[in-house]
C-alpha cells in the first residue's frame, strides 16, 4: 500500500488542511481515488482480514498525511443506495437547531482506543463542496447519520477528532433538542 494511516497521537493530526487549489491536479484527483478505493476494500470482510485493515464509511486526506482539505465517503444505505463522494473543499454552510448523536458512539480509522460517550452533531446541515467523483459543484443537505458522517470527516480538515465532543463529564448526557439515532 501506497500510504499508511495516520493516528491520533501523531501531531499533523491536529492542524487544520490547507484549501486544495482548483481546477483539481491529477495528483489530487489520484489521492481521492485511493481514498475511496481504501474504503471500498476496507468494507469487504476477506480484505480487511487479510491486511488487518478496520472498516471505515468515511476517510479524510490528513488520515494518510496530506494536508489537504478533502475527504472521500462510501457506504450502503439501505437496500440499494450507495452513498459516496469525493469531497473538496467542502464548506458546512447551513445547520440545525436540533442536535444528534450515534447510539453507539463514533469510531475512526486514526483513533484505536474505544472513546465511550455520545458524540453530539448537528442533526441536519447543509455542505458545499466540488464533488470529484461527479465532477460538479454540489450542495449536499443531509440528516442524521449521513450529517454525522460529514461533520465526523470534516472536523479532521480541522485537527479535530470525534471524541472532542464527547463531555468527559458526563459522556451519556442527552443534550435538549438532541435525537439519539
Ligand atoms: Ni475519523
Amino acid at each position: 500500500m501506497k500510504y499508511k494511516i495516520y493516528k491520533d497521537n501523531n501531531p499533523i493530526m491536529r492542524k487544520r488542511s490547507l484549501p486544495v487549489e482548483m481546477p483539481l491536479s491529477k495528483e489530487d484527483r489520484d489521492t481521492l481515488d485511493f481514498m475511496l478505493n481504501y474504503l471500498i476494500k476496507s468494507q469487504d470482510e476477506e480484505y480487511a482480514q487479510k491486511h488487518n485493515v478496520r472498516a471505515g464509511v468515511g476517510i479524510a486526506a490528513i488520515q494518510i498525511g496530506i494536508l489537504k482539505r478533502m475527504f472521500a465517503i462510501y457506504y450502503q444505505k439501505g437496500e440499494d443506495e450507495i452513498v459516496q463522494y469525493q469531497l473538496v473543499n467542502p464548506k458546512i454552510i447551513e445547520t440545525s437547531i436540533k442536535k444528534c448523536a450515534l447510539e453507539n458512539g463514533e469510531g475512526c480509522l486514526s483513533v484505536d482506543e474505544e472513546h465511550p460517550g455520545l458524540v453530539h452533531r448537528y442533526y441536519k446541515i447543509k455542505l458545499a463542496a466540488f464533488d470529484a467523483l461527479t465532477n460538479k459543484d454540489v450542495i449536499i443537505t443531509a440528516t442524521g447519520f449521513d450529517a454525522v458522517v460529514l461533520q465526523h470527516e470534516y472536523d479532521h480538515l480541522d485537527g479535530k477528532f470525534f471524541y472532542d465532543h464527547i463531555n468527559t463529564n458526563n459522556p451519556t448526557q442527552v443534550l435538549p433538542n438532541e435525537e439519539i439515532i
